[in-house]
């Protein structure tokens, strides 16, 4: 079974997964934490719809634990393709993929009883609409999940994001290819603008092009394409985005960075009653395992730190942060 999933998924699933693929312990880690989300949200026979669902890894393992019913909705297609491929391999479990944008996919009135956002709240364009959206989607007795890495009230983060967002818009390929395992995640942003705009319109000159592969930063093909056309026909220079950092080709937004408490008070004023988590406690034990020695060491401080520190300063002392929303 191994062999045969390995051949269909490779490179893109084992460069994703390069960590659990090659330790066991971060294998471990992974199933663990879902059980806790399991337990945390009460997740027995429940419907849980994974937003940004991935390779669809969460739904499997949270369906082997006993969800009645997996959706996972993901816009990305080779990622979906990947998880086309894993679900085939669990015939028996009841996971749906769906291809497409939250934005645009209607699931109906309360649809589901729990939600699940991990690592994908980050790279949503529009928040508030989509937590429109969620709201409509999720039972009244739901529960939404929101967990993400981009924590900013952790002072470093700005620090490590704002690297990643620099070298994904104007990196050079290398330092991409260290870091990413898809031909389109390798290019930088700026060139893949400068390809598309020079491919539609060859006419125009070095001069202008840099200047058009600027001012479309955080658009999509159509939409550098259309607004390149229209500085050709009107002389009309492209409006900046209200987020800039952008792969045009696959339309991913590079990650934001939310303030927890911020968000909590969002989220309350739409009628939801939140509880930011502190980690498990098995992440003292192998916080992690993945990660080089010095940073386990360092996760590990922070995170025995944070299990004895007040309630209100757990959102100060970890990169990430975990959000449950129950309505009132
Ligand atoms: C960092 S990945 C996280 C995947 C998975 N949740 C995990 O934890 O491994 C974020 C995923 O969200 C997906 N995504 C981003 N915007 C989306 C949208 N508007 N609708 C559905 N999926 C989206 C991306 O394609 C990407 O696969």
């Amino acid at each position: 079974m191994r062999t045969e999933f390995r051949c269909k998924m490779e490179p893109l699933f084992s460069g994703y997964y390069a960590n659990m693929l090659n330790n066991r312990l971060s294998l471990r880690h992974f199933f663990l934490r879902n059980a806790a989300i399991f337990t945390e949200l009460n997740l027995r026979n429940k419907r849980v719809l994974d937003v940004g669902a991935g390779f669809g890894m969460k739904l499997v393992c949270l369906s082997l634990m006993g969800i009645q019913e997996g959706v996972g909705i993901e816009r990305d297609s080779d990622m979906m393709n990947g998880f086309l491929d894993l679900v085939s391999l669990f015939e028996r479990l009841n996971i749906k993929p769906v291809k497409g944008d939250i934005h645009d996919h209607d699931f109906g009135l309360t649809a589901f009883d729990a939600i699940i956002l991990e690592n994908a709240i980050s790279h949503i364009g529009d928040t508030e609409a989509l937590l429109e959206r969620l709201n409509r989607i999720l039972s009244p007795t739901g529960v939404l999940y929101i967990s993400d890495d981009n924590n900013n009230l952790f002072p470093l983060s700005f620090v490590s994001r704002w690297k990643s967002r620099k070298e994904a818009e104007s990196g050079t390929e290398d330092m991409l290819r260290a870091a990413r395992s898809r031909e389109v995640d390798r290019t930088p942003f700026r060139d893949l603008r400068a390809e598309m705009i020079h491919e539609k319109f060859p006419q125009v000159d070095q001069q202008t092009l840099n200047m058009l592969v600027k001012g479309t930063r955080g658009m999509t093909s159509n939409q550098v394409k259309e607004a390149v056309g229209e500085y050709v026909a009107h002389g009309e220079r492209p409006r900046k985005s209200a987020f800039p950092y952008r792969n045009p080709v696959t339309g991913e937004f590079a990650e934001k960075g939310f303030d927890p408490l911020n968000l909590a008070r969002v989220l309350e004023k739409s009628g939801f009653k939140c509880r930011i988590l502190r980690p498990p406690d098995f992440y003292l034990k192998s916080a992690n395992p993945g990660l080089p020695k010095h940073q386990q060491v360092a996760a590990s401080f922070l995170l025995w730190a944070m299990k004895y520190a007040p309630d209100r300063a757990v959102p100060f002392m970890y990169p990430s942060f975990s959000i449950v929303a129950t309505r009132l």
